[in-house]
């Protein structure tokens, strides 16, 4: 459980992060995907990370220490059309080289609006993590948007779209962050493969 959350840093570079003894999540995902407002909800904390209606709020690589134990990790989002192509590309950067660096990160959550079909930008995503050895954990948000049946028709869409990219299917959350399901589910993994990480030391 959850019992306290405390900002640490924002950066722009990985060689910036915290000191990389505790173990790290990271939370990625299209502009507007709803990560900032997940970390809030798994926080219990709506003023944690900054939310916007607007997509490309989140900026820099921001650390939130958990319960003196862990850390979680609120990345900008990909896909951000309105932003220049230099910015972009500086964004990307900084995300590839934070996730391919950061060698306390034990996952990546690549969050997926439960919504949608497939996308390609997501799938483009991925793609690239398998081929750089980051492993993720995929995490559909706004179930609270559809049906649960709906929702579960998408997960198994994106599932079979992504299936020539991993040798196994990936492992999967299904979140929302007005209703806070899959609070419990999500923050229970965390904290075992921080417990996992320390038994490793
Ligand atoms: P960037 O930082 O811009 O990349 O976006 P983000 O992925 O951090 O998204 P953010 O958490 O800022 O949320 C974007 C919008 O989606 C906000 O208007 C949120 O209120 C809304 N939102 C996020 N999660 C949920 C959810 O689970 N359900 C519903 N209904 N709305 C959500
Ligand atoms: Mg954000």
């Amino acid at each position: 459980m959850i019992k306290k959350a405390t900002f640490l840093t924002s950066n722009s570079d990985f060689r910036k992060c915290p000191s990389a003894h505790k173990p790290e999540f990271a939370f990625i995902g299209r502009s507007n995907v709803g990560k900032s407002s997940l970390i809030n909800m798994l926080t219990n904390n709506k003023g944690l990370a900054k939310i916007s209606g607007k997509p490309g709020k989140t900026q820099l690589i921001n650390h939130f220490e958990i319960n003196d134990k862990w850390y979680i990790v609120d990345l900008p989002g990909y896909g951000f059309a309105q932003v220049s192509k230099t910015l972009k590309a500086d964004w990307e950067k900084m995300i590839k080289g934070y996730l391919t660096n950061r060698e306390n990160l034990e996952a990546t959550f690549v969050l997926i609006d439960s919504r949608l079909d497939p996308q390609k930008k997501d799938l483009d995503f991925i793609l690239w993590c398998a081929q750089n050895a980051v492993p993720i954990v995929l995490v559909f948000t706004k179930a609270d948007k559809l049906s649960v049946s709906k929702v579960k028709g998408n997960v198994q869409k994106f599932l079979k779209a992504s299936n020539t990219i991993f040798e196994e299917a990936p492992l999967y959350f299904v979140t929302s962050s007005s209703t806070a399901v899959g609070r419990e589910e999500l923050s229970g993994f965390m904290e075992e493969l921080s417990e996992e990480f320390y038994a490793q030391q």
